[in-house]
């Protein structure tokens, strides 16, 4: 296809030049070198040399590739690509399975929420093999704050590396070592902004020699732009800017993750009221695809994603433990949703006073108080959490209980009722369920982002949960 080269970004300058000289085509450009376009056109070497590389881009094949790729494409590609997970399950969640792959995700905090952490389990996390639903990549740390411990690294990847051969024998599992995920990860301190911004510019090359990186973290991208910037803070969000354009390039044409953690600062409002805020301004809030807020109290610690362009808002508790990132197990707990069925009949009992009355010596014995059955017996279904009971209902009588009426039954009546939090999350734990016939059940469920945990096999005729 030919394309006219009206609708390359050149300059007003150079285009009027190439098209006095007779250029009006990209394929009038074919195998030119930038000294022969120079002499032809009257640029000059360097812009004939800036020509060439718009018109005919390094990293692209030919613009035939981006004007054939429809959404389709898109969304098959997306779909055969991972994301990486953070080893905590309600994160993951959240975030539709992980960090995503070409995206730019920021992870925001106070000190000590826990941002290095996840950038390190990450590291780790990228490295699972592929039998285990991982990617086998490597990863590029680039350390702005000198935070990275390498010990603390071991004690990361040796949680997962024990979390996966507890899961698989597989032999690819038993090649996933320590020394093998330390040798994974490539690490670089940038002592300065000038040293981040030529190294997210180096980013291409390096991919280019490093094809199984799979994830770029910058820890962080605040550290050296919050300060030393007074008076010119347009120059620091243009070079802000510069950086975000390079790595959104770098994680389309690589098909990498970009994480960046960032600070936080706090805005005071002209009421006097205050509160904290993401660091580097409000434009930068617009620079990353996702945008996650860690915050951590003496109680607890909760991520937030706060902006995302596929996901809704979400909250996930999760702790930081020797192991690296986990979930809260406390909030795993407050997502079950247990099911009980028993049968009850309605009884006509007769009360002890109904049957005293004034006898005679000799009258006969009367009868005990007893209590009369109803010959029709129901069904009475109940749900609770551990908060407490959740709903209970009486089955009318003649109604067979399937997979959809026990759907309606949570999803129209209960759960969506009573706790809306759990709709996206809830597990249901049921005491009788065959999982392997309750169809209708299996497709609702995710679709109600419900959550299906395999059950030992031994379990599985007695529990689905
Ligand atoms: N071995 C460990 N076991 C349990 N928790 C740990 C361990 N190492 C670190 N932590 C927890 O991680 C927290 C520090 O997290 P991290 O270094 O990721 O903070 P951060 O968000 O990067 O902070 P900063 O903004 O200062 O860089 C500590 O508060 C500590 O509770
Ligand atoms: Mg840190």
């Amino acid at each position: 296809m030919t394309r006219d080269l009206t609708t390359f970004p050149i300059s007003q300058n150079a285009r009027f030049k190439l098209l006095s000289s007779g250029f009006f085509i990209k394929e009038d450009l074919n195998g030119f070198t930038p000294n022969e376009l120079a002499t032809e056109t009257g640029l000059t070497v360097e812009e004939a040399l800036d020509v060439l590389e718009i018109v005919f881009p390094a990293s692209s094949n030919s613009e035939s590739d981006i004007l054939s790729c429809s959404a389709l494409d898109i969304l098959q590609d997306e779909k055969s690509r991972s994301s990486i997970t953070t080893f905590c399950k309600s994160f993951d969640s959240i975030l539709n399975g992980g960090i995503p792959p070409m995206k730019i995700t920021e992870l925001c905090g106070c000190p000590g929420a826990g941002k290095t952490q996840m950038c390190l389990q990450l590291c780790v996390s990228v490295q699972i093999p592929k039998s285990l639903g991982g990617i086998d990549g490597e990863a590029f740390f680039i350390d702005t704050e000198g935070s990275f411990v390498a010990q603390r690294l071991v004690q990361i990847a040796n949680g997962c590396i024990n979390e996966c051969k507890a899961n698989s024998q597989d032999s690819d599992v038993k090649d996933f070592t320590i020394d093998k995920v330390l040798k994974g990860i490539y690490y670089y301190h940038c002592k300065s902004y000038t040293e981040v911004i030529a190294q997210v510019n180096l980013l291409h090359q390096f991919l280019e020699e490093h094809k199984k990186v799979a994830l770029i973290v910058i820890d962080s991208i605040a550290f050296h732009f919050r300060y030393g910037f007074d008076g010119s803070y347009s120059l620091r969000a243009r070079l802000l800017n510069g950086i975000v354009q390079s790595l959104v390039k770098v994680a389309n044409d690589h098909k990498v993750a970009v994480v960046l953690t960032n600070q936080m600062t706090t805005k005071i409002h002209e009421d006097g009221s205050s509160n904290l805020i993401p660091a580097l301004g409000e434009s930068w809030g617009h620079a990353c695809a996702i945008r996650c807020i860690l915050s951590w109290d003496e109680e607890k610690r909760q991520a937030h994603l706060f902006k995302s362009p596929s996901m809704a808002e979400g909250k996930a508790n999760y702790t930081i433990t020797k192991d690296g990132w986990q979930q809260d197990s406390d909030q795993l707990l407050s997502r079950i949703i247990v099911i009980d069925e028993f049968w009850a009949r309605v009884y006509e009992p007769e009360l002890k006073r109904q049957s005293t009355e004034w006898e005679h010596a000799g009258s006969p014995k009367r009868q005990k108080v007893h209590q009369n059955p109803s010959p029709v017996k129901l069904m009475v279904i109940k749900a609770y959490d551990v908060r407490g009971f959740i709903v209970c209902r009486f089955v009318p009588h003649g109604r067979t209980v399937t997979a959809q009426y026990y759907r309606d039954f949570l999803v129209q009546r209960g759960v969506r009722d009573k706790c809306p939090d759990l709709v996206d999350s809830a597990i249901i734990l049921h005491d009788n369920v065959r999982p392997h016939k309750a169809e209708r059940e299996h497709k609702a469920t995710p679709r109600l982002g419900m959550g299906r945990i395999g059950a030992p096999t031994i379990l599985s005729r007695h529990f689905s949960l």
